[in-house]
């Protein structure tokens, strides 16, 4: 759980970041139809969950920075008892001051109202433009307004800038707290993980496996993080396979790439293993070339390293394994030169996870590969993708798709490996699967 202390401390670095004179306005995200009066399952816009853990729809904050501190202004739906028996309980405005520790709080129907007098005096609006068309145009409208009124004695905002470059920068250290419920995260994903290789057998199909997921992540109250990747055999090789509908094959691997979202974080982990419990040769021979660039990759998700560094440590195994193997031709440096690895190699090793499974945060600074600093969070996820047409390698190769992937936290010392609770040895997944 992330205490309201904290979402405070946020909204203060936030607003002591943007300065005196500015105001920063965040909203909610829209509710979507599905159907009719049915609607997709609400999702909070993670900028706005980072900054009041409030998950509700049709609600704005507004926080305006003063010399020391300033002020969190909510915009939400009143507390209306007919909608809460349908619904449930509302937070309401009430409910925004005294438990979401707002300065003050007011219904979302006064916000046409009131903020337009928020932005007088203020010289700089931060807001992402483009979310909401509806709201850009009215933002605009009150800014030329006030810009356009005769003897005004107050200054009028001069400019909308984007939040995103800072808030997005704050997004990307973890603190402790973050960090306690993305292993909560990671802990359950795995849990879900190991089941999905306990029960796993010839002859069920990817949707029954994906309900076992389903089962430890509902349990523990979790959602997913994305839509599971239930991938048997050949489909492995598709990278966004989500139809998760066929039957296993005795003797074809499953990759299954699942993770939970726990309290807002989402963990990532993806694990290939044998549908019938033991590995062939030849999957043994590719898994445990993946297995041990990702290892390597892992390694260098160290405090001072660069992003870069993690996805060439993995690109250099793998390509030297691939060479070994007889999958790849030629020359090791001409191979990495030549990116000629991509061939079986397409994606890039991982990416910042936190309230987004593909989090927020640059990857590079001024051109340059960023470096890793403690409280990073990212996932390590090599993998190798052989279609079952490719006629350039020994048919033992073919129609083999591998990723192992897992959820690292950059520190002071060894990278924290917050996956760690499902297996990846070929010997520890084989004994799991024997158990
Ligand atoms: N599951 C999406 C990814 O691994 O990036
Ligand atoms: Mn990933
Ligand atoms: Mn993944």
């Amino acid at each position: 759980m992330i205490k309201s202390s904290e979402y405070q401390k946020r909204r203060k670095q936030l607003m002591r970041s943007a300065g005196e004179g500015s105001i920063i306005i965040v909203r909610a995200a829209p509710e979507r139809i599905r159907n009719n009066d049915v609607m997709y399952p609400y999702r909070q816009r993670s900028d706005f969950l980072y900054l009041c853990g409030l998950r509700e729809p049709g609600a704005m904050l507004v926080l305006a920075p003063e010399k020391r501190g300033g002020k969190a202004v909510m915009f939400c739906r009143e507390r209306d008892p007919k909608r809460e028996m349908w619904d449930g309980p509302m937070v309401g405005t009430e409910g925004a001051v005294a438990e979401y520790g707002m300065d003050e709080a007011y219904s979302i129907e006064q916000a046409e109202q009131r903020l337009p007098e928020m932005l007088q005096d203020r010289e700089r609006i931060y807001y992402d433009l483009g979310q909401d068309h509806h709201f850009d145009q009215e933002l605009i409208g009150w800014v030329s307004e006030l810009k356009g009124k005769p003897r005004r004695k107050f200054q009028a905002p001069d400019e909308i800038i984007g939040l995103d470059h800072m808030l997005h920068d704050m997004r990307l250290y973890k603190s402790r707290a973050e960090l306690g419920v993305m292993r909560q995260s990671a802990r359950v994903a795995a849990e879900a993980h190991c089941r999905a290789m306990q029960v796993c057998r010839p002859g069920m199909t990817e949707g029954q496996i994906h309900a076992e997921l389903l089962h430890t992540f509902t349990a523990h109250h979790c959602e997913t993080s994305y839509l599971p990747i239930v991938g048997g055999g050949a489909n492995a090789c598709v990278l966004h396979y989500i139809a998760n509908r066929d039957e296993l094959a005795d003797g074809d691997l499953l990759l299954i790439d699942a993770g939970a979202e726990y309290d807002g974080y989402a963990s990532d982990i993806t694990r290939t293993f044998p549908v019938n419990g033991k590995y062939s040769g030849p999957q043994r021979a590719l898994y445990e070339l993946v297995l041990a660039a990702q290892l390597e990759a892992i390694d260098h998700a160290r405090a001072g390293r660069q992003w870069d560094d993690v996805h060439m440590a993995a690109v250099r195994v793998l390509t030297r394994g691939m060479l070994d193997l007889g999958i790849l031709k030629g020359d090791f440096d001409q191979a990495i030169e030549e990116e000629t690895y991509k061939q079986f190699y397409v994606h890039n090793t991982g990416h910042w996870l936190g309230l987004d499974v593909h989090d927020v945060g640059e990857y590079q600074i001024d051109g340059h590969s960023r470096e890793l600093e403690p409280g990073m969070v990212l996932t390590v996820e090599p993998g190798l993708y052989i279609h079952p047409d490719e006629r350039s390698v020994r048919k033992q190769w073919r129609g083999i798709g591998i990723r192992i992937e897992d959820d690292i936290v950059v520190t002071r010392d060894e990278p924290e490996v917050l996956s760690k609770g499902v297996p990846k040895t070929v010997a520890e997944i084989e004994s799991l699967m024997a158990a």
